[in-house]
């Protein structure tokens, strides 16, 4: 799809607002009246079959009574009339169109939702919406929409499929003085969406920070590589995330799914940063907009109040910042700028004494100083100072350090005085709190993005056609069966064909053969049912652990027969397995599911109470290569017992990295074929001893 068609979108030259209205308070007139409010300096162009002027404009019967081209048109007809009036846009020529209009899938419309997108496909034309409120620009003075004035200005682009909050947001934007340059409600994204233009605003000058409300994506895979591709912040509020896990699943792996899992996984993948509420939205994309990202760790905090600097350390805590001592001869040279009860460290207290002359000389040393890789600046109000001065005082000491690489926040907890001096940091290019810990929150945003966008996300090792065949003939049959999951040994072999070590499994369809087996495997045994009609084997009576000699294989397959036939009368019986018994080591789960929004995604956790009361699993969109596996893994809070706790030895984890990215490229290459896997447990032996899946499950995709 023709990308530069966004720009008769969002820098149109010329705009036809079709539906235009002589009424005022309709949308079709106070689209007309905001573009003229806002200054806008191109062609605007009133359609209305009837009315001769609006807002002394000349009116133009329909579309094609118009003399020359037209960049965009705004549509605000009614639901009945849109698709003949987008016809007669495209027979126009018209290439890009923002549809206000409701009315389409957002209430079961999809029908006329699609007939919309079938004339712009066969016009070549890009729709924005439908269901929106529009798009304000700053650097055009556009405001194509029905909110009611041009944003704040400053240099974050939001995208919101929410179109009352964007009218919302607007407002925020003057009371926070968070400034942004645009503001586009992508609506139903019958056409375009989130990729396209996060790509746009890639190279679009006026946008530094790229700040989003997502209910839910589309196409998960662009979104996550369009984002990647970006070269600007990018920070995501994700509403909705509560309904998601709700569906029913089959796999252990589907139920632990959740929006806030696999939507984190995905966002960490795409290096995009996340807010945690809309407040929070509002902090970070301050400090994402105005300051460089911090890119070491020598972060500094200077404060003249022992108080604040106390909270802005245990903030730093919470968002994962070390804070580190400046070297001696830093602390030494701030001590000049203190009185003898101040102290040098980290936080660096000029005391309450602290005037305009400590913070400039203080900050301005700091800052230049090669050792700082980041600054908070926190103040408390004083009687003997002047927030606005104080605030002049930093802003100049940053200036003349000559610095424009690393990032400084401040926070001044106070009153109006307060407010103001930070109302002018703002306006000036640095952001600025009411909290210390909104502060730190917000320097802890601009680590992310740092770490976030270093973390290697390339070479993904594919695994052969042979695994694929292998796997896609077991497949088959099984669907020829009618059956829509695969036993235990299937699955098993599966996974072998992805060289994943699968404790020996075999079926036996008698005593006799199970003693055959057994004695080709090796003592002890596990001997447990195969029954496509029984998922949860255990709960059945179908396992046996620990079977030491052919007298304990004969009655532990009676036993399973029995129970399995009280447990599910009908069940289609096919045999029992017969397992090598693998030696005890520590439990980990692994599994996947195939999202509806992201695709294949395998999640890792520690088996045994971690997994089933803490739930303590982390998630990545598949594939994925070492570093992604080794920071799943890191990321569970129980990351310790690998590593050896309670005097067993460290785990196997270089087995373990190899096992993920090799289950990950497995459920990647058959995601047309598999909904939902699980491999549980997985037992990880000592370092250098690897590893054995013991349990495997695979449940296929309806078809
Ligand atoms: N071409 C151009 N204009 C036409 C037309 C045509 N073929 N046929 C009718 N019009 C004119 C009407 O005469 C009217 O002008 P008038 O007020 O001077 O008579 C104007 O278009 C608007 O039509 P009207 O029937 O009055 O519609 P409306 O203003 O009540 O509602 C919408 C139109 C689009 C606003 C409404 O249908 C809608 O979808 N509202 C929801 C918008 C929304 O909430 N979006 C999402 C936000 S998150």
């Amino acid at each position: 799809m023709d990308q530069t068609i966004l720009n008769n979108l969002l820098q149109p030259k010329s705009v036809a607002i079709v539906g235009a209205s002589t009424q005022p308070g309709k949308i079709g007139y106070t689209v007309i009246e905001n573009l003229l409010k806002g200054g806008y300096q191109g062609k605007i162009y009133p359609i209305n079959p009837t009315a001769s002027e609006i807002l002394n404009l000349p009116v133009f019967p329909n579309i094609s009574a118009v003399p020359g081209d037209i960049d965009l048109a705004v549509i605000t007809v009614p639901v009945k009339l849109a698709c003949q009036v987008i016809e007669e846009c495209g027979q126009k020529g018209i290439k890009a169109l923002s549809v206000i209009t409701s009315g389409f899938s957002e209430v079961g419309r999809q029908d006329l939702e699609q007939e919309m997108l079938d004339i712009a496909r066969h016009y070549g034309m890009r729709i924005l919406g439908p269901n929106i409120v529009g798009t304000l620009s700053n650097s055009d003075k556009l405001n194509a929409s029905f909110a009611p004035f041009l944003p704040f200005p400053g240099k974050a682009t939001l995208i919101t499929q929410s179109g009352a909050l964007l009218i919302a947001m607007d407002a925020i934007t003057y009371t926070r003085k968070v400034g942004f340059d645009k503001m586009i409600s992508i609506g139903n994204m019958a056409d375009i969406n989130f990729a396209d233009l996060i790509t746009w605003l890639d190279t679009d000058d006026h946008t530094s920070c790229i700040c989003l409300y997502i209910e839910g994506l589309k196409d998960g895979r662009r979104f996550i590589e369009a984002s990647r591709n970006t070269k600007k912040p990018i920070i995501a509020l994700k509403a909705g995330v509560s309904a998601h896990g709700a569906a029913a699943a089959a796999s252990h792996t589907g139920s632990l799914a959740g929006a806030v899992k696999v939507y984190g996984a995905a966002f960490q993948q795409a290096g995009v940063v996340q807010a945690s509420d809309l407040n929070n939205l509002f902090d970070r994309t301050l400090a994402l907009s105005l300051q460089p990202p911090l890119r070491k760790e020598n972060l500094l905090i200077i404060t003249n109040g022992g108080g604040v600097g106390v909270l802005a350390t245990d903030a730093a805590e919470r968002y994962g910042i070390p804070l580190k001592f400046a070297p001696e001869d830093v602390q030494s040279e701030l001590k000049k700028h203190m009185p003898d009860y101040g102290s040098a460290k980290n936080p660096v207290d000029l005391t309450g004494m602290a005037g305009n002359d400590w913070y400039y000389k203080s900050v301005k040393f700091a800052f230049a100083h090669p050792w700082t890789d980041g600054l908070v600046v926190l103040y408390c109000e004083t009687a003997i100072t002047n927030p606005v001065e104080i605030a002049q005082a930093v802003k100049k000491a940053i200036d003349d350090s000559g610095v424009k690489d690393r990032p400084v926040v401040v926070s001044m907890v106070g009153g109006t005085r307060c407010d103001e001096a930070m109302q002018w940091l703002v306006e000036n290019g640095i952001p600025a709190y009411p909290t210390p810990d909104q502060a730190m929150n917000s320097m802890a945003a601009l680590r992310e993005y740092n770490n976030i966008r270093l973390m290697n996300t390339g070479e993904v090792e594919s695994c052969g056609p042979k695994s694929s065949r292998i796997a896609r003939e077991i497949i088959a049959k099984a669907r020829a069966d009618g059956r829509s999951s695969l036993t235990e040994i299937e699955a098993k072999k599966v996974f072998a064909a992805y060289r994943l070590p699968v404790a020996e499994t075999n079926l036996s369809r008698s005593e006799e053969e199970a003693v055959e087996l057994a004695t080709k495997t090796g003592f002890p045994i596990v001997m447990k049912v195969v029954s496509p009609d029984i998922i949860h084997k255990s709960d059945a009576g179908g396992v046996k652990v620990n079977i030491k000699d052919e007298a304990g294989i004969r009655s532990a397959y009676q036993a399973i027969l029995k129970s399995c036939k009280t447990y599910k009368p009908d069940a289609d019986i096919r045999g029992i397995a017969v397992q090598e018994m693998a030696p005890l080591g520590t439990e980990v789960i692994v599994g996947s599911i195939n999202d509806p929004t992201f695709g294949p995604t395998i999640m890792f956790g520690l088996g045994g109470i971690f997994v089933e009361v803490l739930k303590d699993v982390t998630f990545r969109v598949a594939p994925v290569n070492k570093e992604l596996v080794r920071q799943m893994i890191n990321e569970i809070h129980s990351v310790a017992i690998l590593a050896g706790a309670r005097g067993e030895s460290p785990r196997d984890r270089a087995a373990l990295e190899d096992l993920l990215c090799r289950y990950a490229g497995m459920v990647y290459d058959l995601c047309d074929e598999v909904a939902e896997t699980d491999a549980n447990p997985v037992l990880v032996y000592g370092e250098g001893e690897g590893l054995k899946v013991v349990d495997a499950r695979i449940i296929l995709k309806k078809k």
